[in-house]
């Protein structure tokens, strides 16, 4: 599995040079020179437990998330300081979790974020559907946040069966959604599940956007190795079949391919925490990527809290880029969108795309993975399944080995990738 992202990775940095992470670590985080500098915030709580999810989380108590809460204040205090007046920031997305059980105490963070930071496109938040009623979305709404993502999985009881979760009330989730409107609603769904037939898949977009979303995210399920979850991945023939048809679906019914699994239905219903040149994370796992270095923090929520007692970024490791590694990981999430513009490369790089890597993207454009239209790439729907595929490789090679070491040691000695 490992081979192909290790080959990948050798020819395009054009070197033998593993990504490495460390302990050593900033504790002045050099963010000030960042344009496009996103916000992300983790809340790692939640009811109840679901057997599939690879994401740092743990059973929410009051007093657990109290505390938490207490030092993510102050981990944001520590690194907003260290900017002097409060820089520009395009946007801010809590993730989880489930951030929206920390409703109660939401506008505390968001104001302590705007005394350090200025948010120029509007912040989202993530919901279990259980959480979408109507005090709840107020609340949010009056702290400031303009998007929201709500976690469905599937209409389908017999899917969410599988998954070990509940039914979705619908009828409550639209009330709310009708009675506290937002920006964009995004609805999380999941396919390539046991036996998931593309009709099946086509009734959860409509049903999604019957009931208040204009946005839904179709995310292809991910067998993670340290998960519990006994779950079988779909064969890759059925997935790219899932894909192709929904995007194909999506595509006639007018909905806009806004990245590579997300659809809008309304032209400016977006909702992205992922595409973001560079960006700053606070909280348990949340990952910060700077011009020319990644961190994450450490997943354990009582580590967290002590370093951030001892007055200590809460960072478990970081990597130092090359300058070609870090021109990887820049064209890999830019091309999350299906679009990109060579002149953002240029203007970040200072150095053109076709010098760097001129002969990759004639190949890709002879492969049928990208068309150029009036100088911008565009990703096809070949492309779009190939990318969608590689994004597997990746995930299972890298992101599966790097969160099942770090959840459970909170400061590793190192890791390759
Ligand atoms: C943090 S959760 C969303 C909010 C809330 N915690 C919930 O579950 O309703 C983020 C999303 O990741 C997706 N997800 C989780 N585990 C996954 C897996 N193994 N494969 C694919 N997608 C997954 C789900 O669609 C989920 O809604
Ligand atoms: S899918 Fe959502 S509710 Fe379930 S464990 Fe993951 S973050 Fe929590």
């Amino acid at each position: 599995m490992s081979i192909i992202t290790d080959l990948t990775r050798d020819w395009l940095t054009r070197s033998l040079r593993p990504f490495t992470f460390t302990p050593s670590y900033d504790e002045v985080l050099p963010y000030g020179d960042c344009d496009n500098l996103g916000l992300y915030i983790h809340i790692p709580f939640c009811r109840s437990i679901c057997s599939f999810c690879p994401y740092c989380k743990t059973v929410y108590r009051k007093e657990t998330c109290d505390r938490y809460i207490d030092a993510l204040l102050e981990e944001i205090r520590n690194v907003g300081n260290t900017y002097q007046g409060r820089k520009k920031v395009t946007s801010l997305y809590f993730g989880g979790g489930t951030p929206a059980l920390a409703h109660a105490r939401l506008k505390e963070i968001i104001d302590e974020v705007n005394r350090h930071f200025i948010i120029t496109d509007g912040i989202g938040l993530e919901l279990h559907p259980d959480d979408v009623r109507e005090p709840v979305l107020k609340e949010l709404k009056e702290a400031g946040v303009t998007r929201i993502s709500i976690g469905i999985q599937s209409f389908h009881d017999k899917y969410q069966d599988i998954l070990g979760r509940r039914t979705v009330d619908i009828k409550a989730m639209k009330e709310a959604l009708e009675a506290v409107p937002f920006e964009t609603v995004s609805m999380d769904l999941i396919f390539a599940l046991p036996s998931q037939t593309l009709y099946e898949l086509e009734e959860d977009v409509e049903t999604a956007f019957g009931h208040g979303a204009n946005h839904v995210a179709v995310y292809p399920f991910i067998d993670f190795t340290f998960t519990d979850s006994k779950l079988k991945a779909m064969s890759k023939q059925e997935k790219h079949a899932l894909l192709d048809g929904i995007t194909n679906y999506c595509l006639a019914k007018g909905y806009q391919r806004t990245s590579i699994w997300t659809f809008a239905k309304e032209k400016n219903a977006v909702y992205s925490s992922m595409t973001r040149e560079s960006f700053l994370g606070f909280g348990c796992s949340a990952a910060t990527l700077l011009r020319d270095q990644f961190k994450i923090n450490t997943f354990s929520v009582d580590e967290y809290c002590k370093r951030i007692a001892e007055g200590k970024l809460p960072t478990s490791l970081t990597i130092r880029f090359t300058r070609r590694q870090r021109m990887v990981y820049w064209l890999f999430w830019t091309l999350y969108s299906t679009h990109l513009d060579p002149q953002d490369f240029q203007r970040f790089f200072g150095v053109s795309l076709d010098q760097m890597y001129g002969a990759e993207f004639i190949l890709a454009q002879l492969l049928g993975f990208l068309k150029k239209e009036q100088g911008i790439y565009h990703m096809t729907l070949r492309g779009a399944f190939y990318y969608h595929y590689y994004e597997n490789y990746y995930t299972l090679a890298y992101i599966d080995k790097m969160w099942g070491i770090m959840r459970l040691e909170a400061f590793p000695e190192r890791i390759e990738l």
